[in-house]
């Protein structure tokens, strides 16, 4: 949340810290702002609303200046106004902050400053940073290591002073903060895909880390004195981050989905595509053999991830395991221990929750494993064991190619595991068969007819409400396309277990009331069948995800969204592609910004 960048080089910095923002949209789209440092002053530009509306701003008042600071903000302390947006200066005028994180201690220097009587201009808890280094002296990196140890909470911060005009200064502990090292020019930013297309070469910083930035040299230190930090060159395409012709980043995430999985599942293949070799992640089979129990922590989507996870787990390793979310699992004393491997699962690998949850489990000597689709992230760095999913650069807020390659590396960490332990039989053969089949089943899961569609979608967007139904391994499913119908479309849908909606939900159905109904065929579909049964007689309508010609799901079901039949365990990876579809059409017939929905943000760094 919120996207921050800092540039020093020999170009004008306007153009680079708005293409920047551009691309760091998706971390926050409630205001932004920008400072250009000028020989004698810091020129500010702040505007409320999304980035277009600071495009406009600045074609009306350029700043010129070769050295500045950006931000695009997800509001946490103060609503999303122009004198909320960032940067924020202090007093003096000396110092301007480009802040992603919460300060902790907010109240409390808050009222140090009023005390002091000095009159703050915002709500923000950055401005509060920007007065702290303004009170100092000294270099701008003497000012930051003075008040880095006041600050309490996350931060990841990029400051400029008026009294340095060729100096930008980053320091973080929690968000992420990445420096590019271009040529003859330096970036900093949240998130490589804002310095990609400038450079390939990056040193990420660590937490403690201040680097001082000029336009032909880095120097990192931590409160201790200078540091080291390996260099890493990435191999990501910066032409993958462009939307391809299609109208919008989601559905063309959707629409990768296939190289996504096929590339995943070759990653962490033997060379004959026999069996699964996770030898290259580093575990320690003598470590792993003494696992006895899994905790899967993540969020939000990713969480439905786990789930699914859960099931295959047990089903094919016997491991008992728990799936938590990491804002809960880290705050209700879980029992992990040195036989517990602790996986933590997340697309960005900065969500905070996820990540508290993680240096828990390290701390209490679980295995530490993470599945992420950031090389270099803060989750890839805090595990012993990383295994990155192969969806490439995920831009749409709504998550889609990164579930489902989440969904394909548990089922791989879930053979990996079974073959250790010796377990393994033709279970295992044709899993790993229709694994790589995957690719073609999903391709065809994106084939639906339109006419079909474009009924569910009516069915839906004319609705206040919607129920979500599944059973087994494809009740997360229900879960994450209730979810994904919630957030981009603004319409209440709720995902249940379909056994259970005697228990409550079934008071909601009414005549025409939507039900979808996740329905391919696995052992329990019968039993799937017989609740939608009881969901025909109280008049309410049923579209379901199943197979073309399913005789069984046709009986129940007014509209049938079809997806090729493969293995029950992987059904859920099919399962999901018309829920995606149907939520990005929902919310595109209403009219709705769908890569950028209201309230959120893509990467989630703040508790
Ligand atoms: C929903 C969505 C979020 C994320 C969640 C965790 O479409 O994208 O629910 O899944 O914020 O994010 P990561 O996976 O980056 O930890």
């Amino acid at each position: 949340m919120c996207g921050i960048i800092g540039y020093v080089g020999e170009h004008q910095a306007v153009p680079v810290i708005l293409d920047g923002l551009r691309r760091l949209e998706y971390r926050g789209y409630d205001s932004a702002g920008m400072a250009v440092m000028a020989s004698d002053r810091i020129q500010i530009l702040r505007a409320a609303g999304k980035l277009a509306n600071l495009e406009e701003l600045a074609f009306d008042q350029p700043l010129r200046g070769s050295v500045g600071v950006g931000h695009t903000r997800w509001a946490t302390h103060g609503a999303p106004t122009e004198a909320n947006a960032h940067p924020q200066v202090d007093a003096s005028g000396h110092v301007a902050v480009v802040h992603n994180g919460i300060l902790e201690n907010y109240s409390q220097l808050r009222q140090e400053f009023r005390e002091s009587g000095v009159a703050l201009s915002s709500d923000t808890d950055t401005e509060l940073i920007a007065q702290l280094l303004g009170r100092e002296s000294g270099t701008l990196e003497e000012r930051v290591l003075e008040v880095f140890p006041r600050l309490v909470g996350q931060f990841a911060v990029v400051a400029v002073t008026r009294d340095e005009p060729d100096t930008v200064v980053a320091f973080r502990q929690g968000p992420p903060l990445v420096v590019g090292l271009g040529d003859d020019e330096n970036i900093v930013a949240s998130d490589v895909v804002a310095l990609l297309h400038r450079t390939k070469r990056v040193i990420y910083l660590e937490n403690g880390d201040i680097a001082v930035v000029h336009r032909d040299s880095v120097r990192i230190t931590d409160l201790n004195g200078q540091v080291d930090r390996m260099v890493e060159t990435l191999d990501w395409d910066p032409g993958r981050m462009d939307k391809s012709g299609y109208r919008h980043y989601m559905l063309k995430e959707i629409h990768e989905q296939p190289d996504a999985i096929r590339n995943t599942v070759r990653a962490y293949l033997s060379s004959d595509r026999t069996t699964v070799n996770l030898d290259g992640l580093g575990f320690d089979p003598e470590r792993l053999a003494e696992v006895k129990r899994v905790h899967l922590v993540a969020c939000g989507t990713s969480w439905h991830a786990c789930l699914v996870g859960k099931f295959l787990l047990e089903h094919l390793t016997a491991l008992p395991t728990e799936v938590d979310y990491g804002s809960e699992y880290r705050y209700r004393e879980p029992l992990v221990g040195e036989d517990v491997l602790v996986v933590g699962v997340t697309q960005s690998g900065e969500t905070a929750d996820t990540l508290a949850a993680m240096e828990l489990a390290k701390e209490q000597g679980a295995l530490l494993g993470t599945i992420c689709n950031v090389r270099g992230s803060s989750s890839w760095r805090l595990a012993e064991v990383s295994m990155l999913t192969q969806a490439g650069p995920e831009i749409g807020v709504a998550s889609t190619k990164a579930f489902t390659t989440q969904l394909v590396a548990l089922m791989l960490l879930a053979l990996a595991l079974r073959r250790s332990r010796g377990l393994a039989d033709d279970l295992d053969r044709e899993l790993i068969h229709q694994l790589q089949r995957l690719p073609l089943a999903v391709e065809q899961a994106l084939e639906g007819e339109e006419q079909i569609y474009d009924h569910a979608t009516e069915l839906l967007s004319e609705a206040t409400d919607s129920l979500y139904l599944g059973r087994g391994c494809l009740y997360p499913i229900a879960l994450e396309g209730a979810l994904k119908l919630k957030e981009i479309s603004y319409l209440h849908a709720e995902g249940y277990p379909a056994g259970e909606m005697k228990h409550g939900p079934i008071a909601l159905l009414t005549d025409g009331f939507p039900v979808v109904a996740v329905a391919p065929a696995t052992p329990t579909r019968e039993k799937l069948i017989g609740n939608l049964m009881e969901v025909r007689a109280r008049g309410a309508t049923v579209i379901a995800v199943a197979e073309k010609h399913a005789q069984d799901v046709s009986q129940v079901a007014d509209l049938i969204l079809p997806i090729p039949e493969v293995h029950h365990l992987l059904q859920p990876i099919v399962a999901v592609v018309p829920l995606q579809l149907l939520a990005y059409r929902v919310a595109v017939e209403l009219g709705l910004d769908v890569d950028q929905p209201r309230n959120l943000a893509k990467s989630v760094t703040v508790e």
